[in-house]
């Protein structure tokens, strides 16, 4: 599938009295059509600086973008017609019922009324958004208002879903009925382009990621490509018998409810399990998550005479 969105040395600085904040800076990169894409990073990385330009909302400084083939400096209209965006911080209108707010979005984007229904219903079952389907957005919940506003936009037919932390403040069954309704859209063909602080959540959802870092494109590539790319690729845990002392050679050890953590390259693992197998102690060994390789990545610098900040796929 063609290219959603290309980013070519995007940057974008914000001026305002008494200074300016330099929010992206030279980012390249390429979002493939059809599939989740997972942006990630700090707060104030530049996440949704990206997504406010990609989705036409904001200018840049300097470079630009393609999204579905229209430039976002001349063809914003284009643009416009083709995506649906939940904007970070955005909530319903208040005086609709959450029928008549998923009713009324996609028929102002010119779908007919049995087509409108039908999504509408497909959605509300999808997000377990049933029993408050005749309510008053003003009598939802936080999570639910929020599930509401995903709902709207994924039961749309844009071809490209801007979604700025769509699970933030939902509960854990609500993520993964958010997380279906995604992978939903993406069977569909359509692109997603998410940002999220749950790197399970990036991980699970995204077929690439891109970390920006102070408005700079860290990493980018396949979860499997950017775990390739760190050092010590196993964690091991292990539980209170043993001191930092013993197990400072395999690794740096961090401390956790119960026991120990350490990042290790895979000689060591190997030892350490057998070492801890045979003294009868708990062990568990496991690939690094994103979440670890984040830590890991995030305010140090790469692995010394790297050719480039974009993750080759493993050969
Ligand atoms: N309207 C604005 N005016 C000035 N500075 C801004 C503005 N919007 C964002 N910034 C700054 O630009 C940088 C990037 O902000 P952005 O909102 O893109 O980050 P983010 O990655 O989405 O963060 P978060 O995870 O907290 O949502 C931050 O330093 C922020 O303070
Ligand atoms: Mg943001």
């Amino acid at each position: 599938m063609a290219t959603a969105v290309s980013a070519q040395r995007l940057s974008k600085t914000y001026t305002y009295r008494g200074g300016s904040t330099r929010a992206l800076d030279d980012v390249s990169f390429d979002i493939p059509g059809g599939e989740t894409y997972g942006l990630i990073g700090r707060n104030g990385a530049g996440k949704t600086t990206f997504l406010r330009i990609t989705g036409t909302l904001l200018l840049p400084t300097s470079g630009t973008a393609t999204v579905l083939g229209y430039d976002i400096r001349t063809e914003e209209r284009e643009i416009r017609r083709r995506i649906a965006m939940v904007p970070q911080e955005s909530r319903p209108l208040y005086f609709a019922t959450t029928e008549q707010l998923i009713d009324g979005y996609l028929r102002m984007r010119g779908m007919d009324r049995p087509e409108t229904h039908r999504r509408r219903n497909d959605v509300i079952d999808e997000l377990g958004l049933g029993d408050v389907r005749r309510r008053l957005v003003s009598r939802l919940s936080g999570g639910q208002r929020r599930r509401v506003m995903v709902a709207m936009v994924l039961a749309s037919d844009a071809e490209l879903l801007f979604l700025d932390e769509p699970t933030t403040g939902l509960d854990p069954l609500a993520r993964r009925e958010v997380w279906a309704a995604i992978q939903r859209a993406t069977r569909e063909h359509r692109t997603v382009l998410l940002t999220t602080h749950y790197l399970d959540e990036a991980e699970a959802l995204s077929s690439r990621l891109a970390l920006l870092e102070g408005g700079h494109l860290r990493v980018e590539g396949t979860p499997d490509s950017i775990r390739a790319r760190v050092q010590l690729p196993y964690r091991v845990t292990l539980d209170s018998s043993w001191s930092v002392e013993e197990l400072a050679p395999y690794g740096p050890v961090t401390p956790v409810v119960g026991g120990h953590l350490l990042f290790t390259r895979e000689k060591e693992a190997r030892e350490l399990v057998q070492t801890a197998l045979a003294r009868g102690s708990r062990v568990a060994l496991a690939p690094v998550s994103l979440e670890d390789i984040f830590l890991q990545l995030v305010g140090r610098p790469l692995d010394e005479g790297e050719p480039s900040e974009t993750a080759e796929e493993p050969a």
